[in-house]
């Protein structure tokens, strides 16, 4: 993945210096995007970046608690089957944070819903239990504006100051829009920035064998290396999470 990175100075370097492209084009660039890497490498980069499991040290943690917001893509772009592993792999993901984690949901289709504020581990189990699939557009602006709004800066949420706040967005696809709208592509970049400028870090979930205008997901995330991650399939998703040790003190029931 950090190769991903390589190529796209690459292509900013070569922008800034000549006109024509001598070795490769953005769509290119783009291409790479499509192709899925060994789950063993996504799953690293999963713990390494989003579960912060850097190293196996028991020592003191340098990190503070975390606030978890999953949001979950229940478009029809996506089978109920489909989406019933994705929030089974949410639940699965949740056992692999820290016991101080909070987690809230959001789950969209033509609109976006909170299926739940924050809560801890066994509250936001037994509450994706319950979220139901929805089916229509795929309003991926909705979602990252509820986000926003919702959850980010409403304190009834249960937010906590302090914390570290990650966003994780599974989806099969970019924000439906039509291509002459292009207000609608600029009302997503902006949205996505500013939970960035709240201190979110944004990671997307990207699955499917090929994703069309992948380029407009790309904008989502807080970088194209370690927060961008492909997978061919909902299987494949679920299969690297279970792939994950579960933290030990979960023993406890939290
Ligand atoms: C998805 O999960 C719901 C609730 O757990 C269940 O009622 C439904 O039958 C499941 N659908 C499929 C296709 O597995
Ligand atoms: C979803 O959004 C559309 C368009 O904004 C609106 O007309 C509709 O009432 C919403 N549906 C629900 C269930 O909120
Ligand atoms: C899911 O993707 C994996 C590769 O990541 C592939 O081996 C498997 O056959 C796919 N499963 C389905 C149901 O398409």
């Amino acid at each position: 993945m950090s190769n991903l990175t390589w190529r796209v100075l690459l292509i900013i370097t070569i922008g800034l210096t000549s006109e024509g492209s001598i070795w490769q084009t953005k769509e290119d660039v783009y291409e790479s995007f499509q192709k899925t890497p060994p789950l063993q490498e996504i799953k690293e980069y999963l713990m390494k970046y989003f579960l912060d499991r850097r190293d196996h040290t028991r020592g003191k943690r340098f990190i503070p608690y975390h606030d978890i917001i999953f949001i979950l893509d229940s478009s029809k772009f996506l089978s109920e089957e489909n989406f019933n592993l994705s929030v089974i792999t949410a639940q699965n993901l949740v056992t692999r944070f820290d016991p101080d984690t909070q987690f809230a949901s959001i789950i969209f289709g033509t609109n976006a819903t909170i299926s739940f504020n924050f809560h801890f581990a066994r509250v936001a189990i037994e509450s994706f239990g319950k979220v139901g699939y929805q089916g229509g557009k795929r309003n991926t602006f909705d979602a990252l504006q509820a986000a926003q709004n919702m959850l980010l800066l409403n304190h009834n949420s249960g937010v906590r100051d302090g914390s570290r706040k990650k966003v994780l967005l599974v989806t099969t696809g970019p924000c439906e829009r039509t291509l002459t709208e292009t207000i609608k592509l600029q009302r997503l970049i902006w949205v996505a920035m500013q939970i960035k400028n709240l201190g979110a870090e944004v990671f997307v979930v990207a699955v499917g064998n090929r994703i069309p205008r992948i380029e407009e997901l790309l904008l989502i995330p807080s970088s194209t290396d370690v927060h961008f991650y492909r997978v061919a399939n909902m299987t494949a998703f679920k299969s690297l999470v279970d792939e994950i040790p579960i933290h030990i003190v979960y023993q406890d029931d939290y």
